[in-house]
């Protein structure tokens, strides 16, 4: 299809927990590539995002790993410089990168891990944004997709992931309307319960619980078809968003949930 063609992404969060399917990000920047982009694959696990370069070279498309922790300001100058020597521009920005490491509940969680999850969920766009938007601005044209989780709408346990999840929409649709005018797009994708070693395995490794169970105790709470969805679900809404088609569209909040957020109780 081509629908990024000549586009030049940037995917953060672009290597994976490892496990049995593939993760939002890697998924991601798969099918930017697919679609004709040249990634940047930025992941602080230098080996994960070789392999998802691997995977894209492999098909015959262009990728670039770029290892940097995007908690750090100077590493995110460095990113975006180094994207634009690179590739020359930067049309796309797709800030995957989102941790749950240490959430509790508010009068149990350490702030070690607030600070931390708040730093990495959310600190982490606004710093990446900070240095890709006056590239963006100068072209004239550019597009920043921020993931959140319905977990920003829903009632959760974990405060600091629901609270960084949350304030992602605040962000993003601050710097829609205040980017409008330069012709840069920001919109917001909510994944709801995904298929993904990061929701899977990462759960399975702290309760102990058996695979299979998790995985039947999530599908059944997705309303279309009880059944989670995959990271291709959250790639496919991100193509469309990064693209042309969606041209016209900025400041939105996509849940791609299966329907999950409709439901109360
Ligand atoms: N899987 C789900 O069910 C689900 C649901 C809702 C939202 N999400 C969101 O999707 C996003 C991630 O999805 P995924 O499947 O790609 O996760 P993943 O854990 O497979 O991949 C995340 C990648 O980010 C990298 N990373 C972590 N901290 C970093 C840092 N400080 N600097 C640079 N890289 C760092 C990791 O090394 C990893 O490769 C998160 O924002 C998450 O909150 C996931």
């Amino acid at each position: 299809m081509q629908r990024l063609k000549d586009k030049v992404a940037i995917v953060t969060g672009a290597g994976q927990t490892p496990g049995t399917t593939i993760g939002n990000g890697r998924a991601t920047a798969i099918l930017f590539a697919r679609e004709g982009a040249k990634v940047m694959l930025v992941d602080r696990d230098r080996e994960s995002a070789t392999e998802t370069q691997q995977m894209i070279e492999a098909e015959g498309f262009q990728a670039m790993v770029w290892t940097m922790d995007v908690t750090n300001e100077d590493q995110c100058i460095a990113m975006a410089r180094a994207c634009k020597d690179h590739f020359g521009r930067i049309d796309i920005l797709h800030n995957n990168v989102g941790i749950g490491t240490g959430d509790r509940g508010a009068t149990s969680i350490s702030l070690d891990a607030w600070d931390n999850i708040m730093a990495v969920n959310l600190t982490s766009m606004l710093l990446t944004c900070k240095q890709v938007i006056p590239i963006m601005r100068e072209q004239g044209s550019g597009v920043i997709t921020n993931i959140s989780s319905v977990a920003a709408w829903a009632a959760t346990g974990m405060v600091a992931y629901k609270t960084s999840k949350a304030a992602i929409l605040a962000l993003t649709q601050n710097i829609a309307m205040g980017n409008a005018h330069y012709g840069i797009r920001a919109n917001t994708i909510l994944p709801g319960l995904m298929n993904t070693p990061m929701a899977i395995e990462g759960y399975t490794a702290t309760t102990g619980k058996p695979r299979e169970e998790v995985i039947a105790a999530r599908d059944s709470r997705v309303p279309l078809g009880k059944k989670m969805g995959t990271a291709w679900d959250v790639a496919h809404a991100a193509v469309f968003l990064a693209s042309d088609e969606a041209g016209f569209i900025t400041g939105v909040n996509l849940p791609v949930d299966g329907g999950q957020s409709l439901r109360v109780g």
